[in-house]
């Protein structure tokens, strides 16, 4: 199944409530937090996703770049997310991380940066519910992706088949109507899109990517 995930930091914070209705045809809503540390920028946190949470009953897709986010499983937990990912890169310990999302009622992702190589994710394999695969260094919306991550994706995608697993791959940065394609080809089936959403016609760019993904579905 092909998910769209649209992330509100490309959204405009002074209209969220008419972007989020805008965007209400999407699979899940992707939250990028950013704590200024473990990436050199901030973003937004548990007030903003408490406000959201009230307004919609959409997947909540939160991507903690957050150092040791182990600190706030419980509380993300309580302000509404669905889907917790942290970063490989930031966990002291990735599996107990997992483990004690697992224990707070969410699903469990676990993010790579460009430079960390697939093969860390091995260790994972049946305890992330989702791995996300950033095609940019995190930090920023409106990248442009960076051509060496869609061959982890395909890399992952395949130790996954190996395995027998078929978890979830995320893909989040620099996605847009002409690179899309080469990502999904690659295996990747959750779809993090920030300025080729919320930067336009939302509504439009929602209905197109998700008739897009249904065309490719039923291929
Ligand atoms: C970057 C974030 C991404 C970003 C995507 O650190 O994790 O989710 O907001 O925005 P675009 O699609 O504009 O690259
Ligand atoms: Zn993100």
């Amino acid at each position: 199944m092909l998910l769209l995930s649209p992330s509100i930091l490309a959204a405009d914070f002074a209209d969220l409530r008419s972007s989020l209705k805008r965007a209400r045809h999407a699979d899940y809503i992707h939250f990028d937090v950013m704590d200024g540390v473990f990436v050199p920028n901030i973003s937004f946190g548990i007030p903003i996703l408490e406000s959201v949470r009230r307004i919609t009953d959409i997947t909540l897709d939160v991507h903690l770049m957050i150092t040791e986010p182990m600190r706030y499983v419980n509380k993300f937990a309580d302000a509404g997310a669905d889907i917790l990912t942290v970063h490989y890169e930031a966990c002291e310990d990735p599996k107990e991380t997992l483990k004690a999302i697992h224990a707070a009622g969410m699903k469990a992702g676990l993010a790579i940066k460009p430079d960390t190589g697939i093969e860390v994710l091995r260790d994972f394999f049946g305890l992330a519910d989702m791995f996300l695969v950033m095609t940019v260094e995190p930090g920023f919306g409106g990248q442009t992706l960076i051509d060496k991550c869609v061959d982890k994706v395909r890399e992952l995608r395949g130790l996954l088949e190996e395995f027998g697993y078929d978890t979830d791959i995320e893909v989040d940065g620099g996605l847009t109507r002409s690179n899309v394609d080469r990502i999904l080809d690659a295996g990747a089936n959750v779809i993090v899109m920030g300025s080729s959403i919320f930067k336009g016609d939302i509504e439009d760019n929602v209905r197109y990517f998700k008739e897009h993904f249904k065309e490719r579905a039923n291929a």
